[in-house]
């Protein structure tokens, strides 16, 4: 059967500037590792890797991310932003903006961002989002934007460890699923336009204001995990300008830079 994602199909899909610059492979071990080898020998703003299956793909904090030939929609683009590294939390809320928005129309049911970037339809994760960068100076300059989707996976297509939290396109909607070419060329579309209202001072808060309409944890109680294995129990109460999490606990307001959201109980 021909596939629906190849080079060719992508090519005639894209219809902005993310992409112009494309690699196609059917198989590789991260997209976000080839896209950060071929930023260094200069890949350019908006190259794109992309491929039908991960053998090892990368997950954020060390983690592993699941793969299945056929029906993941997994890339990277290259982005060469200049943005300041205390800035870092508004690129990752544009692109999870950026998806949501991309993928609302094909679903039925809630889209929502799951803090930092992290995509749920109807409350289970369908797409991870993992944003690697180099810096230069106190500036992002390039941050290699990671993002697999779970097209086409059937319940029992999920990993045990997954599956609870877990979905996928298919399993949330009853129409027909775009083809993973389209799809991405539609999600580029949006990272392109949200990528931009993030760099420019005058639209950047639209950003923090959609992230937080679109947010699955404000005004719930959460736990949030810091990387050195601390935990804040609290209310999740807004993001900063910076994209940062507010949390409250115990009478004191908490800023939450690096994080992962562990519980979330309805408030
Ligand atoms: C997460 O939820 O922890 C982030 C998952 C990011 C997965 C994508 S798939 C394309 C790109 N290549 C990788 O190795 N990881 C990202």
């Amino acid at each position: 059967m021909a596939s629906d994602l190849d080079a060719d199909k992508i090519a005639s899909s894209i219809t902005g500037d993310l992409g112009r610059a494309l690699r196609y492979v059917d198989e590789i071990a991260s997209t976000n590792t080839a896209a950060m080898e071929w930023a260094t020998r200069g890949g350019p703003h908006g190259a794109v890797v992309v491929t039908d299956h991960q053998t090892g793909g990368r997950g954020r904090w060390g983690r592993s991310w699941f793969s299945l030939p056929g029906k993941l929609l997994q890339f990277s683009v290259i982005l060469r932003p200049d943005l300041p590294v205390e800035r870092h939390g508004l690129l990752t809320a544009a692109l999870g903006v950026a998806v949501a928005d991309a993928l609302e129309p094909i679903v039925d049911g809630t889209t929502a961002i799951k803090w930092p970037n992290d995509v749920l339809v109807n409350d289970k994760k369908v797409t991870g989002i993992l944003v690697e960068t180099q810096t230069t100076g106190s500036t992002i300059a390039v941050a290699v934007c990671g993002i697999g989707i779970n097209v086409a996976l059937e319940r029992d297509d999920l990993p045990p460890e997954i599956a609870p939290r877990a979905s996928s396109l298919l399993l949330e909607t009853n129409r027909p699923l775009p083809d993973r070419s389209a799809l991405l060329a539609d999600v580029l579309v949006q990272i392109e336009a949200r990528y931009a209202m993030a760099l420019d001072p005058g639209h950047s808060h639209a950003i923090i204001s959609r992230a937080a309409q679109r947010s699955a944890i404000l005004g719930r109680d959460v736990v949030v995990r810091d990387p050195d294995g601390s935990t804040i129990a609290g209310r999740a109460l807004s993001f900063n300008d910076n994209g940062a999490l507010i949390v409250e606990s115990d009478g004191a307001t908490h800023m939450v830079v690096v994080g992962e959201v562990e519980q979330l109980r309805t408030a």
